[in-house]
């Protein structure tokens, strides 16, 4: 729509992709083509009638709730419910991490599940992993837990809306964890940015034969390293494990992804 309009530069600046969050969309849009806004809300709306909100992002996700920072251009209400696999979810992406973008990534961890697991959900955000699990496989327990009290406001609403039985923590994993019962035959840790400073928790809630999916930034170019150095930061708390799967799933910057790494404790 911007073609003609909009100089060959300045349509280079204009991003083709943005997230589309149940009826809110998600777009970057530089101050250098803002004077384009109005065209671009109504190309979008054109393209996705359902869409009632339209929000720029104006800072990156940052902090300890891992939320980024949003402008409105369209609309006025910033929570949505978003369908991933037969769930329904209610976030703000104002106020919560949720990323549509990682829905493959649960879909493929919620078939991994074995009949009678106990699977404890680290950083659980507002549910989407420990409730596709509890959705979809047939787990013994799902333990969530989540610092964000916003966030856990959604994740309570959402196991209510989708009939699930997960059991919600709110709190800070580093007080919430070593007090939980047991050990577990699955833990998650999908907090990629700081993952690596929480592996001193495990030891004492994993048994050999446990799984763990570990989450974390890497650059491209180091990827092969990825193994030997998360082996090796596992062996530092006293883990032996085996690497199962490296696994991009989903980019951070240029050249840096987001990858899980599928353990088994020996
Ligand atoms: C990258 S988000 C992932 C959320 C969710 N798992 C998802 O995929 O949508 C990380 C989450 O961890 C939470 N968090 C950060 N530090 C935490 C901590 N120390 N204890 C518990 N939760 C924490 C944040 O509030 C955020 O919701």
């Amino acid at each position: 729509m911007l073609k003609g309009v909009a100089s060959e530069k300045e349509l280079n600046l204009i991003r083709r992709s943005f997230e589309v969050v149940g009826d809110v969309v998600l777009i970057e849009i530089p101050d250098e083509v803002m004077h384009y806004k109005d065209k671009i809300v109504e190309a979008i709306l054109k393209r996705h009638k359902h869409v009632k909100t339209i929000l720029r992002k104006i800072g990156e996700v940052s902090g300890e709730f891992r939320v980024a920072k949003y402008e409105i251009l369209y609309g006025d209400r910033t929570e949505t419910i978003v369908k991933e696999h037969g769930c329904r979810f209610l976030v703000d992406p104002t106020k919560v991490y949720y990323s549509v973008k990682l829905s493959g990534e649960r879909e493929r961890i919620a078939k991994l599940v074995g009949k009678e697991e106990r699977v404890l959900v680290m950083f659980a955000g507002v549910g989407p992993y420990p409730i596709i699990i509890a959705k979809h496989a047939k787990p013994k327990e799902v333990v969530a837990v989540e610092l964000n009290p916003i966030a856990v406001e959604y994740l309570k609403k959402n196991v209510e809306m989708n009939k699930v039985d997960v059991k919600v923590f709110e709190g800070d994993v580093r007080d919430v964890v070593p007090k939980l019962e047991g050990e577990f035959d699955r833990i998650l840790m999908p907090a990629p940015h700081s993952a690596e400073n929480f592996v001193y928790l495990l030891p004492e809630k994993v048994k050999s034969g446990s799984f763990v999916h570990y989450y974390t930034f890497e650059s491209e170019n180091k990827e092969g390293e990825l193994p030997l150095k998360v082996k090796k930061l596992f062996a530092d708390y006293g883990m032996l494990v085996e690497v199962k799967k490296v696994r991009k799933c989903g980019s951070f910057a240029p050249y840096v992804n987001r990858y899980v790494i599928d353990l088994e404790i020996q």
